[in-house]
């Protein structure tokens, strides 16, 4: 009678291990064929991969021409100075007699070469993204001048997020006209939405920074 029993469960055991088993193999099945358009990422590793993805549109051109440590405002994929002298001014707005506004409109004026955004002007020297000499900051410089709220007029991370969704300099970038030759100008190594989205990847992570200087 006993014996009997034990045998029962036995059975009853394995059934279930099986069924286990079963349930176990199928859920890895289709989350392997799940497309994952929108990953939930909340580690650093991959906040720290999302940042790399920003800073390198950071520090292409559109965006760094904007955000230089001269004196000067910087043109094209060379990078190099502003021509007619155009020099920074106490505002980044130029100076009196040549300020940005008096040739930068509200929109590209592609007939004449002539970028055009929103309140056009130099972006202030706590944002700058390059060393004295020209080459860019490091990752680790730039991320501590982005999230350092002295620096940034105060923006936390949402605020960034959408900053680089929404600021009409930013997404100038991502329509910056042609130049004075007829030629497009280049635009940032990523898309704009995807841009927008290792932001967020980043500030959902925590805004890690790389180590180092
Ligand atoms: C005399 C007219 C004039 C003034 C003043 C002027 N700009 Fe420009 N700017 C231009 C022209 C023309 C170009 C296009 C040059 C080219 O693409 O070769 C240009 C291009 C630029 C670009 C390059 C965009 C790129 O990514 O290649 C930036 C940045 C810029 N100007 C910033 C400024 C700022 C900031 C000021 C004020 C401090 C200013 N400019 C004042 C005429 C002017
Ligand atoms: C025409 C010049 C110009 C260009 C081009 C430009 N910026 Fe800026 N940026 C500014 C100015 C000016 C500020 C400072 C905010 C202000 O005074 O409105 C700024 C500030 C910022 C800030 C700091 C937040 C803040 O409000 O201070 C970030 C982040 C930023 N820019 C990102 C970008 C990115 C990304 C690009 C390229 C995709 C870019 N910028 C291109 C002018 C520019």
């Amino acid at each position: 009678m006993l014996l009997k029993h034990k045998f029962l469960i036995r059975i009853l055991l394995l059934i279930l291990v099986s069924i286990v088993t079963w349930m176990a193999l199928t859920a890895t099945a289709a989350l392997g064929s799940r497309e994952y358009s929108k990953p939930n990422i909340t580690n650093r590793p991959d906040g720290l991969a999302a940042w790399q993805r920003v800073y390198s549109v950071l520090t292409s051109p559109r965006c760094i021409n904007c955000h230089t440590a001269t004196n000067y405002p910087q043109q094209a994929d060379d990078r190099h100075r502003h021509f007619a002298n155009v020099i920074r001014g106490p505002e980044g707005k130029g100076v009196a007699g040549l300020n940005c506004l008096s040739c930068h409109q509200q929109a590209n004026a592609d007939s004449t070469g002539v970028p055009g955004g929103h309140n056009w002007h130099l972006a202030p020297l706590s944002m700058r993204w390059q060393d004295a000499n020209d080459p860019p900051l490091s990752s680790a410089a730039v991320c501590r001048a982005v999230t350092n709220r002295a620096k940034n007029n105060g923006l936390d991370g949402p605020a960034l997020v959408k900053h680089h969704d929404e600021e009409p300099l930013v997404l100038w970038a991502w329509n910056p006209g042609r130049r004075p030759d007829g030629s497009m100008r280049t635009l940032p190594p990523l898309s704009h939405a995807e841009f927008v989205a290792a932001t967020r990847t980043w500030v959902e992570a925590g805004m890690p920074c790389p180590q180092g200087r």
